[in-house]
C-alpha cells in the first residue's frame, strides 16, 4: 500500500514540470593516441587494453586546450541568441580545476557570450560533479520559468606515464542545455543516492596526476551500483521490463560492462538483460574513442545511446548511474521526449573523432609532459585545433593569468 502511493505521488511530481536535457553535444581534442602502439610501447599484449580494459583509442589534450576551452567548445554549436538570453545558471563540473578561487564557469561565460545575469559557479566531486550539476538544472528550472541552466562537463583525466592508470586517461567536454519541456531526456525527480568517505582515488593540490587504489576503486564503484539498484528495485523506481536501458560512468568500457553484469546473475530475466547489455554496447562506442573523460564519461555514453542506437524510441525509458569517487553515487531514470532524434548530430560527433590525428608515442609523451609556466613569466601558445568547432583556446599565461580566445 505505501509502495503504491510512492508510485502514485512520484508520477504526480513527475508530471507536474517536466525537466531535463534539451540538447547535447561534445568536443574532445584533434589529437589521439591509439592504444595498440600505447600496449607496444609499455611492453603489454595489446588484448589486456583493448579487451582486458576494453578502450581502442583516447583523446589527448595540447595545453591551449584546457577544461575551458573544451566545454566552450562543447557548448558553441547548441546555443541559440534565444538560449544565451534565457540561461539563468551556468555550470562547469571540473576534477581538472585551473583556479582554487575562479570558477572556470565564469571563463567559459565570457567566451560564449553569455549575459551577466546569471549565477556562474564550478562544481567538484569527482566523476559525479557534472550529474550533481543536472540535478541542480533540473531543480532550478523548474521553479524558475523561462530560464535555462547550462551544464558542461569537461576533464583532462591524468594518471601519468608507465602508470597502470595511463591507458583509461583521455580528454573532452559534453555540454547540456537543461531546461523545462526538454527536447531529449526528461529527468524523473526522485532517484537514489549515496555519499560515502572513501580513499580510492584522489588529487591533491600540488599534483597534476591522479592517485588511484585501482582495484578497490573498481569495487566501490560496484558495491555502491548494486546498493543502489537494490533499493531502486524496492522503492519501484527501476522495474527492469520498463527500462530500455541503462547507463553507467564509463572511466573505461569493461568498468560499465562489470557493473551491468552484476544485474546478470539472475537479479533481472534473461531478455531484460540481453536488452540492456545490447544498449550498452551503443553507450561505449564513443567513450572506447575517446578514453575516460571523468564527470562527462556518463553523458558522453547518453550520447553515443542516442547517437548509434537505431531502436529507442520516445517514451522509453533509461536509467544513469553516476559514481564519483571519493564517493558520490546517484542512480536516476529519465524518458525520451519525442523527436529527440532530430535534435542530435550524430553525423558531426562521428566527423569530430574521424578528424583526430594519430600521435606516435614520443609526440604523446612530450605533449603530456609539457606544463604552463608557472613563475609568472609570459608565454604564448600555438592553437593546436584549427578546425571550425574549436574555435575557443587558451593563447597563453601572463603574470599567473590565463588568456583565451
Ligand atoms: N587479454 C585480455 N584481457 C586481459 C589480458 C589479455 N592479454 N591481460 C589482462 N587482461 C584483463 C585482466 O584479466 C583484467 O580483467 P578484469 O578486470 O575483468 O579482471 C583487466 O585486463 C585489467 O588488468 P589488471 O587486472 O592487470 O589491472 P591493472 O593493474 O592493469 O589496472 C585498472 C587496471 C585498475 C583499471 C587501472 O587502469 C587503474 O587504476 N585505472 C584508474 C582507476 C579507475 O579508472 N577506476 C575505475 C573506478 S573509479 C572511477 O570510475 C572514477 C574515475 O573515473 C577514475
Amino acid at each position: 500500500m505505501r509502495q503504491e502511493q510512492y508510485r502514485m505521488q512520484k508520477i504526480d511530481k513527475t508530471d507536474s514540470v517536466k525537466a531535463g536535457i534539451d540538447k547535447i553535444n561534445f568536443y574532445t581534442p584533434n589529437h589521439y593516441l591509439d592504444l595498440v602502439d600505447l600496449a607496444e610501447a609499455r611492453g603489454v599484449d595489446p588484448n589486456k587494453y583493448l579487451i582486458g580494459i576494453g578502450q581502442n583509442r583516447m583523446s589527448v589534450a595540447a595545453l591551449d586546450q584546457d577544461v575551458v576551452a573544451m566545454a566552450a567548445n562543447a557548448a558553441e554549436p547548441i546555443l541559440s541568441d534565444d538560449d544565451r538570453q534565457e540561461i539563468g545558471m551556468l555550470i562547469v563540473a571540473t576534477e581538472s580545476s585551473i583556479d582554487q578561487s575562479k570558477a572556470a564557469a565564469l571563463f567559459v561565460q565570457d567566451l560564449l557570450g553569455l549575459t551577466a545575469d546569471l549565477r556562474a559557479i564550478e562544481i567538484k566531486e569527482a566523476c559525479y560533479g557534472a550529474t550533481a550539476g543536472i540535478q541542480l538544472a533540473c531543480d532550478y528550472v523548474r521553479c524558475h520559468p523561462g530560464r535555462k541552466v547550462l551544464v558542461i562537463a569537461s576533464d583532462i583525466a591524468r594518471y601519468g606515464l608507465d602508470t597502470p592508470g595511463e591507458v583509461t586517461q583521455g580528454a573532452g567536454a559534453v555540454a547540456m542545455l537543461v531546461t523545462r519541456d526538454p527536447g531529449i531526456l526528461a529527468i524523473e525527480p526522485e532517484s537514489l543516492y549515496a555519499s560515502r568517505s572513501t580513499g580510492d582515488f584522489w588529487r591533491p593540490n600540488y599534483s597534476t596526476e591522479a592517485f588511484a587504489r585501482g582495484k578497490f576503486s573498481e569495487e566501490v564503484y560496484v558495491g555502491m551500483f548494486s546498493d543502489l539498484w537494490d533499493k531502486a528495485r524496492q522503492q519501484g523506481l527501476a522495474d527492469p521490463e520498463h527500462l530500455q536501458a541503462l547507463l553507467f560512468h564509463i572511466p573505461f568500457s569493461k568498468m560499465g560492462r562489470k557493473g551491468l553484469r552484476t544485474l546478470g546473475n539472475g537479479k533481472i530475466s534473461e531478455a531484460n538483460y540481453n536488452r540492456l547489455t545490447e544498449r550498452f554496447e551503443q553507450s561505449i562506442v564513443y567513450g572506447k574513442e575517446v578514453g575516460n573523460i571523468y564527470t562527462g564519461s556518463i553523458y558522453l555514453a547518453l550520447l553515443s545511446l542516442l547517437d548509434n542506437d537505431e531502436t529507442l524510441q520516445a517514451g522509453d525509458r533509461i536509467g544513469l548511474f553516476s559514481y564519483g569517487s571519493g564517493s558520490v553515487a546517484e542512480l536516476y531514470f529519465g524518458t525520451l521526449q519525442p523527436g529527440y532524434r532530430n535534435r542530435l548530430d550524430a553525423q558531426g560527433h562521428r566527423a569530430l573523432l574521424d578528424a583526430r590525428e594519430r600521435l606516435s608515442i614520443p609526440d604523446y609523451e612530450a605533449m603530456f609532459s609539457a606544463q604552463l609556466v608557472t613563475d609568472g613569466s609570459e608565454q604564448n601558445l600555438e592553437r593546436s585545433d584549427s578546425a571550425a568547432g574549436a574555435s575557443h583556446y587558451l593563447a597563453g599565461m601572463k603574470k599567473h593569468e590565463r588568456r583565451y580566445r
